[in-house]
């Protein structure tokens, strides 16, 4: 087979070609009916694929022509035995998976540095889980990963765990050691899952860590759209081996996906998957070269420390992912947060900024012409911007994990009510609090509020972090379970 051939992106391309007056949704029938703005931003060649055709382009829910033909492609390229894709993000793949592979009421260990969706994944399926913090490294300001000893040492103590949630490569592109983790995992009779959405890249070439499924997870939720060419909340879950159950992963899929998928999206997979499936290698290599030219200039600048392969063996981080390129900018007296504001200023906008680094994420698209001014311009910009008397950085230590007075389930569907957040400590959390970063939850629905955790979330507020999820403006008040 040709390996750029693209059976979904191919089908949609024969239907606007074939000109078909459409008497089916969408409403804006082929871009007829369209707003202008969006006609003019879109163009009509888009529009007039936007269609929501299940028998003519194949159904999401019951494949059995393009999508199953795309999805069999990205199966045969990742080497799972059947991936899915999930126009709903990798949170709907989390979901998805999550469901697919535990049951209610089942235990699921969980490294604290889990992606919200994570959590929405316990709450849907009704798991315990039960938590690992990964470790924390002063220097970087960042937690690392989680080891092989640590979750052997859970699993000893509590046999009954089923599942197992990583995240691995973590959004700074620290990959834990995937493959002693699933001897373990295996080891006690349980399923291994990862949650890969920064590593839909990884297991393409030897300059990256290796992909989970290739370290023996038994399943990977990717963000095609994150790395790759895929468009933003598209998506891919895979699945290999024994472990889980096909046609029941099939069926979560279902459960958590539109019957109404947007054929762009899907397209885009195919096209994304196609792009790698024709030199997967080349492109990440390519990567790679850019992020190393980013790194190179970003080290010129004196003051600023770029994280480095130095890290492997700390704290349970057996590789890196080298095109996350993760700058401290202490050294120039001023904050990530701060460091990013100015190179936005200047027309950058980068990743993701922390009190401590700002992270750069780099692709294949990367390898350009314009590069090599925006890696001097970001050089330029940081070291204008630092300060000569240093800053005093305090960064806010996350409290330990609370106690878990309830099932994050029951106590999303236990009656709430909303009181002042300086007024809750001792009550049971509704909601779920994280700042990203780190990414780790500060409170899951269920946990007890201690005094440490509400001094936590005024200092991560006051440095002017993010709240991932819907909480109340600056922490005002919180829901907590009704007494
Ligand atoms: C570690 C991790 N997992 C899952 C997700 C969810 O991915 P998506 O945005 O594709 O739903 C994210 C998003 O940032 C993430 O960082």
């Amino acid at each position: 087979m040709l390996p750029n051939y693209k059976p979904l992106l191919d089908a949609m391309e024969k239907y606007r070609k074939a000109k078909v007056y459409p008497l089916h949704t969408p409403g804006h029938k082929g871009g007829r009916g369209a707003d202008a703005d969006l006609s003019a931003l879109l163009g009509a060649k888009a529009l007039a694929v936007d269609v929501s055709l299940m028998s003519e382009l194949d159904d999401i829910h019951h494949p059995t022509t393009y999508i199953k033909e795309a999805q069999n492609l990205a199966a045969d390229l990742y080497g799972a035995d059947r991936s899915f894709f999930a126009p709903n993000g990798t949170t709907g793949a989390i979901h998805a998976m999550v469901l697919g592979a535990l049951n209610p009421g089942d235990k699921i260990l969980i490294p604290r540095n889990a992606h919200r969706s994570v959590v929405g994944a316990v709450i849907l399926a009704g798991l315990k889980p039960v938590y690992l913090l990964p470790a924390y490294d002063e220097d970087w300001s960042l937690s690392l990963q989680v080891t092989a000893k640590q979750m052997a040492e859970v699993m000893d103590r509590e046999p009954d765990i089923k599942g197992v949630l990583i995240t691995s490569p973590n959004y700074y592109g620290m990959a834990a050691d995937v493959k002693a983790i699933a001897k373990v995992v295996h080891g006690h009779g349980a399923v291994l899952l990862v949650d890969e959405a920064h590593g839909p890249h990884l297991g393409f070439s030897t300059m990256l860590p290796p992909s989970a499924l290739q370290s023996g997870a038994d399943a990977a939720a990717q963000s095609t759209h994150k790395i790759l060419g895929a468009l933003t909340q598209c998506s891919m879950l895979h699945i290999k081996g024994s472990g889980i159950n096909g046609d029941h992963m099939a069926a979560a899929m279902s459960l958590v996906t539109t019957t109404s998928p947007n054929y762009l999206l899907l397209g885009s997979l195919d096209g994304a998957r196609s792009q790698m499936a024709a030199k997967g290698k080349e492109l990440v290599e390519q990567a790679v070269k850019a992020a190393e030219k980013l790194r190179r200039t970003l080290e010129s600048v004196q003051g600023i420390k770029v994280l480095g392969k130095e890290i492997i063996g700390k704290g349970g981080v057996a590789d890196l992912d080298v095109t996350k390129v993760t700058a401290n900018v202490q050294g120039l007296g001023i904050t990530g947060i701060r460091a990013g504001e100015l190179l936005r200023k200047a027309g950058i906008a980068v990743e993701l900024v922390d009190p401590a680094n700002v992270l750069f994420l780099v692709t294949y698209a990367d390898d350009n012409r314009e590069f090599p001014e925006i890696c001097q311009r970001i050089a330029a910009v940081l070291n204008q911007g630092r300060k000569t008397e240093k800053a005093s950085l305090t960064i806010p230590r996350l409290p330990d994990i609370p106690e878990q007075k309830l099932i994050p389930r029951e106590a999303f569907f236990a009656q709430g009510e909303t009181i002042a957040f300086a007024q809750s400590i001792g009550r049971i959390s509704k909601e779920q609090i994280s700042f990203y970063p780190p990414g780790i939850p500060v409170l899951v629905p269920g946990e007890i509020i201690t005094k440490e955790i509400i001094a936590y979330c005024r200092s991560m507020l006051a440095l002017g972090l993010p709240i991932s999820g819907p909480v109340s403006e600056n922490l005002a008040t919180i829901e907590v379970i009704k007494l």
